[in-house]
């Protein structure tokens, strides 16, 4: 069924994702601060362009956004051109941004009371996910409003899952962080293992990658990481957002989480080594160019 769809967000992973609901014969109204990646969307999908966040979720049914953290977000939102200045009773708004569980509980509230909906939904899968429409999406909010906006998430989507109230996607997406921050700094100190003994890396990683040390991260990256390769994938900038998040949660719930304090001060290493915009399995290097200090 088609919907009255507006998207707040263009980047890496909202411009393909917008174009994904315009292909599938919703009635997309997108909106992007700088207005030239709008309108190069247009001309691509074909759709409508709006001035602000405001005007594109004016009459639609569900809103999207995808922007960069909470201040990002809450601009986009409650500014004073922000969809909740527009957003119709009844809509749902639906936030992929990556973002704490407390600005979702806040969103929620805001669309509650204008009688409209909220669900956290942040994604997994980076940019090729987004571009192939393969996207995991962990959602927080009303059972209804996500069967509602699971419809039409479903084409950009591999898997969506209802995890509890607004609040639980990000959540979900913050266990989902500290897991793979762990898998990347053992994957790492692995392969610098394995080099410091003189061992073919190729070879150690076909050996051992089919049992209980393989992962995604081995599967998807040792090659790149053994050719120095890191101008690609998830940017340690973005982690580091993630990683903040997660900490600040784990202080609120009480978690201990020492390995994975630890890992954001190596990712703070990476970002003073120029790798801010690297990918994550750039913790190798770190450990690298810190053996040719010593
Ligand atoms: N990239 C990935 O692999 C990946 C994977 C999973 C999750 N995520 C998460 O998805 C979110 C988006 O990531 P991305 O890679 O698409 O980021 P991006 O390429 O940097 O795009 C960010 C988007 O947000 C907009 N934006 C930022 N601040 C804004 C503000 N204050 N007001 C209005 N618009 C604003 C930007 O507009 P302009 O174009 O005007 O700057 C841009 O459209 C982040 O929360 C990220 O952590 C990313």
């Amino acid at each position: 069924m088609s919907r009255k769809v507006a998207f707040i967000g263009l980047g890496v992973m909202g411009y393909p994702m917008a174009g994904h609901l315009q292909n599938a014969g919703h009635q997309v109204t997108v909106y992007n601060r700088n207005a030239a990646k709008a309108q190069r969307w247009q001309q691509q999908y074909g759709g409508s362009t709006a001035a602000t966040p405001a005007a594109a979720a004016a009459d639609a049914e569900f809103v999207f956004t995808c922007v960069g953290n909470d201040d990002d977000l809450r601009a986009v939102t409650l500014g004073n051109e922000g969809i909740l200045q527009t957003l119709p009773a009844d809509a749902v708004l639906v936030d992929h941004t990556t973002a704490s569980a407390e600005v979702a509980r806040e969103l929620a509230a805001a669309c509650a009371q204008r009688g409209a909906h909220f669900v956290d939904a942040p994604v997994s899968g980076g940019q090729q996910g987004a571009e192939n429409g393969q996207l995991t999406i962990m959602c927080g909010g009303e059972p209804d409003a996500f069967d509602r906006a699971r419809e039409v998430m479903d084409c950009y989507a591999r898997a969506i899952t209802l995890m509890g109230p607004a609040g639980s996607g990000q959540l979900t997406k913050m266990v989902n962080q500290i897991c793979v921050a762990g898998v990347l700094q053992g994957l790492a100190e692995g392969m610098s293992f394995a080099e410091h003994a003189g061992l073919d890396l190729h070879k150690v990683i076909a050996a051992i990658s089919q049992g209980a040390a393989g992962s995604w991260q081995m599967s998807n990256r040792h090659a790149t990481m053994i050719a120095g390769e890191y101008e690609h994938g998830f940017a340690v900038d973005w982690m580091r957002k993630d990683l903040d998040i997660c900490l600040r949660e784990a202080q609120r719930n009480g978690t201990d989480l020492s390995i994975t304090r630890q890992i954001n001060q190596f990712y703070r290493e990476v970002q003073a080594m120029g790798g801010g915009r690297w990918d994550t399995s750039s913790l190798y290097k770190r450990l690298q160019d810190s053996k040719t200090l010593h």
